[in-house]
Order: structure tokens, then C-alpha cells, then sequence
């Protein structure tokens, strides 16, 4: 099959030199690229700016923003049996980039920020989408009933729920604690185990469901 996966966090600039950004380091979708190639699929790798090693064997598209990332997505998901969505976009991005350096002045400083396209939200009505989609969720709080909310809303096949506040998991750890939340209010809490294991759990996990979905 044809994995498409998201990863890594995205850079919104605001000037020349500086941008917002979040603390995703882009191990989960570097790992779930490697491991679904190890299966034997092919891969599309849809990467926000990373200091990883691209992964062997993929089609990789480096991106920086969240626009940029929306449209790489856009212009390639149709291709694609199965779309995973780990990357950190960021929510909301400047109103307007300074093309100049932004000088220091005033104490405080606002910055208006606007919302940015949300492309799991996109996938199935705005893009097509009619292969197996899964999210994720990060959350520090109510996280399986906001994974189970996202997983309804965005007519996903299954969101990854992911508790970022416990310490040694989620973003930027090598390894990571979620629960699978399926339709039906079903929710798997897996145990914490390293990034590259989980992804490799996550694929075979893919792979069965959908060979459940598709009897022969
Ligand atoms: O990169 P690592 O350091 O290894 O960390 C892994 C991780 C914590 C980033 C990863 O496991 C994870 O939880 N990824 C989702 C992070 C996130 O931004 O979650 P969210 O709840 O804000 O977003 C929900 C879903 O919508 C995600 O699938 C996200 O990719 C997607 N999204 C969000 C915003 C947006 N504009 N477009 C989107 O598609």
C-alpha cells in the first residue's frame, strides 16, 4: 500500500529571524515512516524543518509551514491507501511577516496571530480522502474524550491519542505512551514503549485493520 505520514513540528515566521514554533522533534513520523517502508509499503514523508536524518527509501518533501504543509498534502493524498497524520501543525500563524527585523522598543509587544487551514480536518471532505485516516491527539488534558471527538469530526479510522503532559513521552522523547481510539467509543491503551516500536506497532495495526475492513 501507499502511506502518506505527516511529521515534525512547522516554523511560522514572523520576521526574518525569528519564527513560532512547538517542541515536536518529528521521531514519532520519522519512525512511522521507517517502519511502514519496513513493511513493505511505499512512502511519502511530509516533514516540517527536523535535525533528523532523512529516512532511507522514502519520498521525502521537506516543508516549513503550515501552509506549505496543507498544500504538500493537498497536491499528493489521493495517491495514497493511507494517510497518517503525526506532525505538530501549528494552530495559529502571524497575520503578517515583518519583512524587516522587528526592532526592540515598547515593553510589551502583541502579536495578531491567525488560524491556519487544519489539514486532518480537510482530509476527507476538502481533499477526497476515502483511504484509511488516522490523527493524532495530543493533549494535557480529557484525552481520550477529546481524541474520540476529533476521531468523529474528522471521519478519522483512528486517532492516536497522545497525554504530552506525562515527562519521558510525546514530544521530543524517544519514547511515547498513547491509546488507540477506534469508532464506536472503542479505546486501546497501549503500554510506553520506545517510538520506533510503537510505529511498528501502529503499522501492523494499520495493515490488519484494513485487511479486516477488505476480506478477500
Ligand atoms: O515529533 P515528536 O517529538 O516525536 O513528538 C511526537 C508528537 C507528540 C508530536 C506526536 O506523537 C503527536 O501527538 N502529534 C500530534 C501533535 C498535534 O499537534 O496534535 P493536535 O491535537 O494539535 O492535532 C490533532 C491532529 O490534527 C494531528 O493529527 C495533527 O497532525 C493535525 N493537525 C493539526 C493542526 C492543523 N492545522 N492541521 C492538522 O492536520
Amino acid at each position: 500500500m501507499r502511506f502518506l505520514i505527516t511529521a515534525g513540528p512547522t516554523h511560522e515566521p514572523i520576521d526574518p529571524v525569528r519564527y513560532l514554533t512547538n517542541r515536536s522533534s518529528g521521531k514519532m513520523g520519522y519512525a512511522l515512516a521507517a517502519a511502514a517502508r519496513e513493511a513493505g509499503h511505499a512512502v511519502t514523508l511530509i516533514s516540517g524543518p527536523t535535525n533528523l536524518p532523512q529516512p532511507a527509501g522514502v519520498n521525502f518533501v521537506p516543508v516549513e509551514t503550515a501552509k506549505q504543509m496543507f498544500d504538500a498534502v493537498a497536491g499528493v493524498i489521493q495517491a495514497h491507501d493511507v494517510a497518517v497524520f503525526s506532525a505538530a501543525v501549528a494552530d495559529y500563524t502571524p497575520a503578517e511577516v515583518s519583512a524587516d527585523k522587528i526592532k526592540k522598543s515598547a515593553d510589551q509587544f502583541a502579536l495578531a496571530l491567525e488560524k491556519t487551514a487544519d489539514i486532518l480536518g480537510s482530509a476527507r471532505v476538502q481533499f477526497g480522502f476515502g483511504g484509511f485516516l488516522v490523527g493524532f491527539a495530543a493533549e494535557t488534558r480529557n484525552l481520550i474524550a477529546e481524541a474520540q471527538s476529533k476521531l468523529h469530526r474528522k471521519a478519522c479510522d483512528l486517532v492516536v491519542a497522545n497525554d504530552v503532559s506525562k515527562p519521558g513521552s510525546g514530544f521530543d522523547s524517544d519514547e511515547n505512551e498513547v491509546t488507540l481510539c477506534l469508532p464506536g467509543g472503542r479505546s486501546v491503551p497501549l503500554p510506553k514503549m520506545s517510538k520506533t516500536a510503537l510505529a511498528a506497532r501502529l503499522v501492523k495495526f494499520i495493515d490488519e485493520r484494513i485487511a479486516a475492513q477488505n476480506p478477500r
